[in-house]
């Protein structure tokens, strides 16, 4: 599986220049996203809590960057540690009744008018169709993004500074190669019928949140 339309950090430019900016992400996997940030920021800490994707972030010696294991609702960071915090597609992926408290601990670790990014799936694309209709990869989070969408607009402490849509897209070899990236568990028969009719292309739309931490008064 190869990402063959990734614009997210250029889009995210448009409004943050990360350039002189030091960096939280949260939830950066196996850091396949990192070493885009960290080639555009000055400094980028990474947190993610699944200790394997960690050592695999970590084995890709990104200079500027630095991992920890850890999860979004308890930062390991000191207040106001950071200029701007991107959640990669990682706060759906937090316990629903402790998104509040992840956003929250963003804003504590972020200065005054640094910028907290969330990129999320939405619910649209034939990727997200082979989610649900095989069991694969993630399966179905529709409850999880709506969740995380909530959250992300009745937190008390952000405001919303730009909402772009933006979209993955990714390309599978063979039936072998869906098989080994996405993992599905039922349907597996119609697997090549639905790659063969989609080019063995299929698409994610996202949502990117751009917001600043606001103080309450
Ligand atoms: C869809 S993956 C995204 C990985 C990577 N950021 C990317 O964009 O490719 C979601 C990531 O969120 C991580 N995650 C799960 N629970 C989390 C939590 N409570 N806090 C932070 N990250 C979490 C997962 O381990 C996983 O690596």
């Amino acid at each position: 599986m190869r990402r063959i339309k990734e614009e997210f950090l250029g889009k995210v430019e448009t409004v943050v220049p990360l350039k002189d900016l030091s960096v939280l992400e949260i939830g950066c996997g196996d850091g396949s996203r990192s070493i885009e940030i960290a080639s555009r920021c000055t400094a980028l800490h990474a947190i993610e809590p699944d200790k394997h994707k960690l050592r695999q972030a970590l084995a890709r010696n990104i200079p500027n960057a630095s991992f920890c294991v850890g999860p979004a609702e308890s930062l390991s960071f000191g207040d106001q540690s950071f200029d701007a915090i991107i959640f990669t597609l990682s706060l759906h992926h937090v316990p629903i009744e402790m998104m509040e408290t992840a956003i929250n601990e963003a804003v504590r670790v972020t200065r005054t008018n640094a910028y907290i990014i969330f990129l999320e799936p939405a619910q649209d694309g034939t990727f997200f169709d082979a989610e649900i209709t095989f069991d694969a990869c993630d399966g179905d989070e529709r409850k999880e993004k709506v969740a995380a969408y909530d959250a992300i607009q009745k937190h008390r402490r952000l405001r919303s500074i730009a909402e772009i849509d933006d979209e993955t897209v990714f390309q599978f070899d063979s039936v072998d190669d869906f098989n080994q990236s996405m993992m599905p568990k039922k349907n597996q028969r119609d697997i090549q019928e639905f790659l063969e009719k989609n080019n063995y292309i299929l698409r994610a739309s996202r949502r990117i949140n751009i917001c600043q931490p606001k103080s309450l008064s």
